[in-house]
């Protein structure tokens, strides 16, 4: 269907106008400034001057936790809750029941994501075989040329680190043989530790480090970026590390609703990650979107539930408190994911891309209410609070996938 959203601002990563955006055919057809204001047939919303239109979120690391685990989520639920969040394009973890560690498994997952049509759904595989931490996984055992039905743009094994060195190297090796980034949980020794042993082992290799969560983290991310700027090595770190202490965990329960891998940490460390993502440092903000049951949280699982509330905790938290730009924003939750991922057609507002688009009101505030939430996963430790900016329409390959009631 044709859609026009006209008197829109346009801001991505590369991009801050006013203007008017087509979408045809599940692509972007045509971009334009509001002067060139032309007739338009099909379907038009107008943006009132005020919304703000931007490319689609890329998360590069959620837990859809299916199979095996639909008590704490589905893919539907995950899935609308990505939509509702802005999340056009999603990697899902594989510590699933099975593990996701061979090409058949996520490509099943894919498929059936695909079929829901909410969002794009891309199932990372994991290093070892049945996340065992003894043997590669059947996809890295695989010839690396081998045609593949499925062939995911990250590999992890998120939730465990890999503890024998020569096993995680020789995963990492095999890894970037065949292209792949591989997105390194590391708690092995304390998170300094392990993502010094993950540059060690990883060197040459395509790393991405997962969930940065300490001042220290940075600084060796830093030494590392500037020691070598043509380095493959990228990072994340999350909205909840951005916004939040060990002070929220302790009045919510260290062990049971503020639990999460790894722990929130003190003022220092959460201001250095501001820092590491300011002067890039830190490339992109992933959700680690982590639904449970609320028996499971009082059993002590770690995790927060964080697509529909990553873009209002980021936009309050770094746009309206520390300066970013908005244009910033957007290339650490959109470009520079798209980027690190390979996934070509994504992450800029530009005739020929994929209309996978948000619009966005970045002068509301909301409410955060997580009985609301479409995950199952209830648990997020911004219930309650009022921050800036909301999602007012998501919009997945040119369809509409999320339309705020308000
Ligand atoms: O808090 C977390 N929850 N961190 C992880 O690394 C794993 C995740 C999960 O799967 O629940």
């Amino acid at each position: 269907m044709k859609i026009t959203f006209r008197n829109f601002r346009i801001t991505d990563a590369f991009t801050d106008t006013m203007g008017s955006v087509t979408v045809n055919g599940g692509r972007i057809v045509d971009v334009s400034p509001e002067s060139e204001a032309r007739p338009i047939d099909g379907l038009v919303f107008d943006g009132g001057g005020r919304l703000v239109l931007t490319s689609g979120f890329v998360d590069m690391h959620a837990h859809f936790r299916e199979p095996g685990f639909s008590e704490k989520e589905t893919l539907e639920s995950a899935s609308l809750a990505a939509a509702r969040g802005g999340y056009t394009s999603v990697v899902c973890m594989a510590n699933t029941k099975p593990p996701v560690d061979n090409e058949a498994a996520a490509y099943s997952i894919k498929r059936r994501a695909d079929t829901l049509g909410l969002t794009r759904l891309y199932p990372a595989i994991s290093l070892t075989e049945g996340m065992n931490g003894k043997k590669l996984s059947p996809y890295l055992e695989a010839e690396p040329s081998a045609a593949r039905a499925y062939s995911p743009p990250l590999l992890s094994e998120d939730g465990k680190d890999v503890e024998d060195d020569g096993l995680f190297s020789a995963a990492l090796r095999r890894a970037a043989e065949g292209g792949h980034t591989v997105s390194c949980h590391c708690d092995l020794g304390g998170e300094d530790a392990a993502v010094d042993r993950a540059l060690r082992l990883g060197a040459g290799c395509r790393v991405h480090i997962a969930h940065v969560s300490t001042k220290g983290a940075a600084e060796l991310l830093r030494h590392h970026k500037k020691r070598d700027p043509r380095t493959l090595l990228t990072a994340e770190t999350t909205p909840h590390h951005i916004a939040l202490t060990c002070r929220d965990a302790a009045t919510s329960g260290p062990e049971t609703f503020g639990k999460v891998a790894p722990p929130l940490r003190g003022e220092e460390d959460r201001l250095a990650l501001i820092e590491a993502l300011k002067d890039g440092v830190i490339d992109v903000i992933a959700t680690d979107h982590a639904p449970h049951t609320t028996e499971d949280k009082l059993n002590g699982a770690p995790g927060f539930s964080g697509l529909e509330t990553a873009f209002t905790v980021c936009y309050s938290t770094l746009v309206k408190r520390h300066n970013f730009s908005p244009q910033k924003l957007f290339s650490l939750l959109s470009a520079a994911p798209a980027r690190i991922l390979g996934l070509s057609g994504h992450g800029a507002i530009a005739a020929g891309n994929n209309a996978d688009i948000v619009i966005l009101d970045t002068e509301c505030e909301t409410l955060i209410d997580s009985a609301m939430f479409a995950s199952r996963g209830k648990n997020t430790l911004f219930s309650g609070r009022k921050l800036y900016g909301a999602v007012v329409l998501t919009l997945c390959g040119g369809r509409v996938v999320y339309q705020s009631p308000f």
